[in-house]
């Protein structure tokens, strides 16, 4: 089943082969991702220098590292040489401090406190809507980038962020930028005083000393706000310890990290694809007109949009917002026929996975349709994993998709975002995949 490829770093004999291969993996990794899959198989080794990296395209090997052999791994190397952005939360944390950490935070990310969001969710979605107007463009991108920050602000810290919104927002905006040269990532170590090592790392000063005032406040009103930050505080370990300002600190931060560009990431591709589909989005606002008739959907309703639930599903297949998962062996494994010793990289590339036709057809193809059947019964569980699976699975997974699906179906119903014509719309596969130049759009109302 599986073949194996080195891309070596310094070159080898067959220097003018890996050389192409070398520039096209900095030009354009997911290319050349999809490329090595199809002309050598299911295993991949790139070594750079020392450095080896198994890239893994099959469901079984997949499930193997992620979820069966999952202790013999710990994160990647571009997460653990970046630890700096996320500090010790749940995204990098390892070990025991991890599972203690996750066990406590899990009942806050349970589907029955989560529900209390939704109406978060889609104020947020209306009041964005009220300054939009027919005809306008925008760069919608960056519209669901604000959007989905603002709803991770008002759950996770209530109230309390509007009044520093456009600092985080550009904090943020930083450290996202920072994130956006997966090589720069790896190759540059966070020590080093480059300028934008340094500007990342005063933007992670500026929102610890918010994220702390915000934490202090709360702690001393005593008050419950019934957001997740409260929940938090109260949270408990099974001795009954709290967790301490430093851990809440770390945990907020990598919350608002992980928990905004993903799904802004993830609404951007679906208005892409909608806009070049207009069978599927004609299908999409049919169901919406039947079961909403005009009204901002809740909870309730979404159980009752199952084509809207299947476009969201769809497009998180062809554009997974985690387009890799990476990890690093700390004991030796072997993997079908590979040894794997300890130290050596493996990194699961779900993009390409999500569109192998030995598990999709037409592949290319954007068909929400396709999951109506029994397609996740058929196909391996690692066939389709936007969320990951296993010990580190996504936290934030049902509140992503309550909020995917709730902010699609009320913007939905107002209007139609068509790409400007020519626009480039160019991927950009780092630690997330976004569109690099961001998505202008025209906005044609439908209620006309
Ligand atoms: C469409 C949106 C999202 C996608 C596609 C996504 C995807 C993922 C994936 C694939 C992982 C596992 C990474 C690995 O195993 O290496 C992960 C982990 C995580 N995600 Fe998400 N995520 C999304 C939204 C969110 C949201 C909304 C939050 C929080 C509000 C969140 C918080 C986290 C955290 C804290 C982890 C680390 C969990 C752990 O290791 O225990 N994510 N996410």
């Amino acid at each position: 089943m599986a073949t194996s490829l080195a891309v070596q770093y310094p070159p080898g004999p067959e220097q003018g082969f890996f050389d192409g291969l070398r520039s096209q993996l900095r030009r354009n990794p997911l290319a050349f991702m999809s490329a090595v899959a199809r002309d050598y198989g299911d295993v991949v080794c790139l070594r750079f220098f020392h450095l080896r990296t198994y890239l893994i395209f099959h469901p079984d090997h997949i499930e193997d590292v992620i979820v069966n052999s999952a202790r013999k791994f710990i994160k990647g190397r571009v997460l653990r040489a970046n630890r700096f952005l996320f500090g010790n939360g749940l995204l990098t944390s390892e070990g025991e401090f991890w599972l203690r950490q996750r066990r406590m935070m899990q009942p806050a990310f349970h589907r029955n406190r989560i529900a209390n969001y939704a109406s978060a969710m889609t104020d947020c979605t209306m009041q964005l809507m009220h300054s939009w107007r027919d005809g306008q463009q925008l760069d919608i991108h960056d519209a669901m980038m604000r959007l989905t920050l603002r709803v991770v602000g008002k759950t996770l810290f209530h109230a309390d962020v509007e009044r520093d919104a456009p600092e985080v927002g550009e904090n943020l905006q930083t450290l996202l930028e920072f994130t956006m040269d997966f090589r720069r990532l790896l190759m540059t170590p966070s020590w080093l005083p480059t300028p934008l090592n340094l500007k990342a790392k005063r933007a992670v000063r500026d929102l610890t000393r918010i994220i702390d005032r915000i934490i202090e406040q709360r702690r001393d009103s005593g008050e419950d706000a019934g957001d997740l930050l409260s929940l938090l505080i109260h949270a408990q370990d099974e001795d009954g310890s709290h967790m301490t300002t430093q851990q809440l600190r770390d945990e907020a931060l990598t919350l608002f990290l992980a928990g905004h560009e993903t799904t802004a990431s993830t609404l951007s591709w679906t208005w892409l694809l909608l806009s070049q589909n207009p069978r599927v989005e004609q299908k999409l606002h049919a169901e919406l007109d039947s079961v909403l008739g005009g009204r901002t959907p809740t909870l309730d309703d979404l159980p009752r949009l199952p084509y809207t639930s299947n476009v969201i599903t769809e497009s998180m297949r062809l554009y997974p917002p985690a387009w890799a998962m990476a990890r690093l062996a700390i004991e030796d494994h072997t993997l079908g026929d590979f040894p794997v010793p300890k130290g050596t990289g493996v990194s699961a590339i779900t993009y390409v996975v999500h569109r192998d036709p030995r598990w999709y057809d037409n592949p290319e193809e954007f068909r929400p349709e396709r999951w109506e059947g029994d397609l996740l019964k058929r196909i391996p569980r690692f066939a389709y994993f936007p969320f990951g699976y296993g010990p580190r699975q996504c936290i934030g997974n049902s509140f992503a998709l309550m909020e995917a699906n709730l902010v699609l179906a009320t913007i939905a119903q107002h209007f139609r975002p068509t790409l400007v014509p020519g626009y480039p719309v160019v991927p950009l596969a780092s630690i997330t995949l976004r569109p690099r130049h961001g998505l202008q759009v025209q906005l044609q109302s439908r209620l006309r």
